[in-house]
């Protein structure tokens, strides 16, 4: 590989959701030690990078996304001392420990926070405390600064009594959004990232990045109708200072010259500003997550779920292979903490396709270009929670989105179905390890998935057509073939409306993929594709022996052509 090709480039990187993982006290909540134990699982996927999901002190308001000191961890999952044992087994395993970086905003617990609450301190600056609307009594409707909502229901501002003011929130109450125009807030962040740098991590996935230079939240934004907030997410992200903050902290922390992995999480990020954050001339960010292609399905809200059409998640896909195969690099994600299991909403989880629906997901996204990430339970197929009650869910996001849905008169049968398809919680279940659960002894803090007795790790890993098997496949060939790292891409039969057709193709070496995305068998057109006379085929998701030109449902291959 190119010399000054990043290592991460060649890498796949597996994302821990801790609460959920493994609890090894008993206590319902997975643990820093429940990780270390189940380190092998991980390890044998043949992934280079683990990625936590935050595990510092903080109220859980949002699991952990609402941080209250960067630099402790939080009782329920161990300590300091456990943490470095994980990164040293993690290391020793040849892997590298990327952490949760969430700096747009702290927890109001935080002390930053807590001392900014006072209008005389050095800190009030550090947070957006603005006064009532003009013209309003302070706390009374209507009297928030501006219309700004918060992405997790309700205003965006909360008022607080002792000042008589309010803070700005876009996500909980419990969250208030730090202010990046002030330098000592960006200084306190960058000497955090240091200190954890120095104690072995390895990089950082950074939480919501752009929104830290915020446009315009501090005036008024236009309304959809029905809503009472606006959420004119242009007015807060990708902000005019966000390349200048992200520069800086490359330069404060070393990123660059450390080799350090960054993933910027970011809202509102189309092609051209994904180019713009990860060009390699620039030292910003190695790769960031955008939201267009997990956006497809549901119009206007997560409650309102329509289905995909194939051809808008492949075209899309496709846009940004070209758009970023010069400058830039992509990570290809379905699913993460946040999305609902992919089997269930790309694939079929019934069980008869349930498996090969999970294989040909992978297939596809693995043999695009760019840095692959496979969510805890993906590896195994694991579909959505299949809840039905809101007694069932604990995500501040659900809860919110189900209050706001019947003060506004929607019915709660809707909502239901909205959440069942879209809701967090689905991908947040706990890892089912055996058919009986193996996560806990105790009462774990969110259900079992139902299908735990037949969608485990011991009964998917024991199988060598398993969906673990097949990852692990797809993960080697990614570090066999440059091709699959490199290799230019080019997306054939776009409207085909069944298949996912590409090639890639790097000097005289080239893939071809085909897979069958629908439950029903699909003819393939041959003579549309590139001849596969004498090409050898490398993976397939279903049956390998029979002919391509009538493919099984869910079947998806990857061919290396004769040159
Ligand atoms: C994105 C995180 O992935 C999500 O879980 C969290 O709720 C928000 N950012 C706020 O931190």
């Amino acid at each position: 590989m190119n010399p000054s090709t990043p290592w991460w480039s060649s890498s796949v990187v597996y994302q821990v959701y801790p609460r959920s993982f493994a609890d090894s006290d008993g206590d319902g909540y997975g643990d820093v030690r429940g990780i270390i134990d189940h380190l092998d699982h991980i390890a044998g996927l043949g992934v280079d990078v683990v990625w936590l999901s935050p595990i510092f002190a903080s109220p859980q308001d949002d699991n952990g996304y609402d941080i209250a000191d960067y630099q402790a961890i939080d009782p329920m999952f161990g300590t300091l001392a456990d943490v470095d044992e994980l990164t040293e087994a993690v290391h020793a395993r040849g892997m590298k420990l990327v952490m949760d970086l969430v700096v747009n905003h702290t927890s109001d617990e935080h002390a930053w926070f807590v001392e900014s609450r006072d209008p005389a301190s050095p800190k009030r600056d550090w947070y957006f405390w603005r006064p009532a609307r003009d013209g309003f009594e302070p706390g009374t409707p209507g009297a928030e600064p501006t219309n700004w909502g918060s992405f997790f229901g309700g205003s965006g501002w909360a008022f607080d009594e002792a000042s008589g003011e309010y803070y700005l929130h876009l996500f909980s109450r419990k969250q208030p959004d730090l202010n990046w125009e002030n330098p000592e807030v960006r200084q306190a962040v960058y000497a955090m990232m240091r200190w954890w740098v120095d104690r072995g991590v390895d990089g950082f996935r950074m939480d919501v990045i752009n929104l830290i230079s915020k446009t315009h939240p501090l005036a008024d934004g236009a309304v959809n109708p029905g809503d009472p907030y606006s959420f004119e997410i242009e007015r807060v992200a990708n902000g005019p200072r966000l390349v200048e903050f992200l520069e800086e902290m490359n330069r404060e922390v070393g990123i660059t010259e450390k080799r350090l992995f960054t993933v910027g999480e970011m809202v509102a990020c189309d092609l051209e500003h994904a180019r713009e954050y990860t060009a390699r001339e620039h030292d910003r960010l190695g790769m960031v997550f955008t939201f267009e292609h997990v956006s497809l399905d549901h119009a206007g809200g997560k409650l309102t779920p329509i289905p995909l059409h194939l051809p808008d998640l492949k075209k899309n896909l496709a846009r940004w292979q070209e758009g970023l195969a010069e400058d830039g690099w992509n990570s290809l994600y379905f699913e993460n903490h946040d999305q609902p299991r992919s089997v269930s909403r790309f694939g079929d989880d019934s069980p008869e396709h349930r498996v090969a629906s999970a294989k040909a997901l992978a297939t596809v996204l693995h043999l695009h270009q760019g840095t692959p990430y496979v969510y805890q339970g993906q590896e195994i197929g694991m579909t959505n929670a299949g809840f039905t009650r809101i007694d069932q869910y604990r995500d501040i996001e659900a809860v919110g989105l189900h209050r706001q849905a019947l003060e506004a008169g929607v019915p709660e049968e809707q909502v239901l179905a909205g959440l069942g398809a879209m809701g967090r919680d689905n991908a947040r279940t706990p890892m089912p390890w055996t058919p009986e659960g193996g996560f806990t002894t105790g009462t774990p803090w969110l259900p079992l998935n139902a299908t735990t007795a037949s969608v485990n790790v011991a009964d998917d890993v024991a199988d060598p057509d398993g969906v673990y098997a097949h990852y692990r496949r797809l993960i080697a060939l990614r570090r066999e073939l440059e091709v699959v790292r490199m290799g230019a891409f080019e997306l054939l039969l776009p409207e085909d409306e069944k298949l996912w057709v590409f090639t890639r193709t790097l000097g005289d070496e080239r893939l071809l993929v085909v897979a069958n995305m629908s439950s029903h068998a699909a003819r393939v057109p041959m003579a549309e594709l590139p001849s596969i006379e004498d090409a050898e085929l490398l993976v397939a998701s279903v049956h390998p022996g029979t002919d391509l030109q009538t493919l099984a449902p869910w079947d998806a291959r990857v061919y290396r052509l004769r040159a």
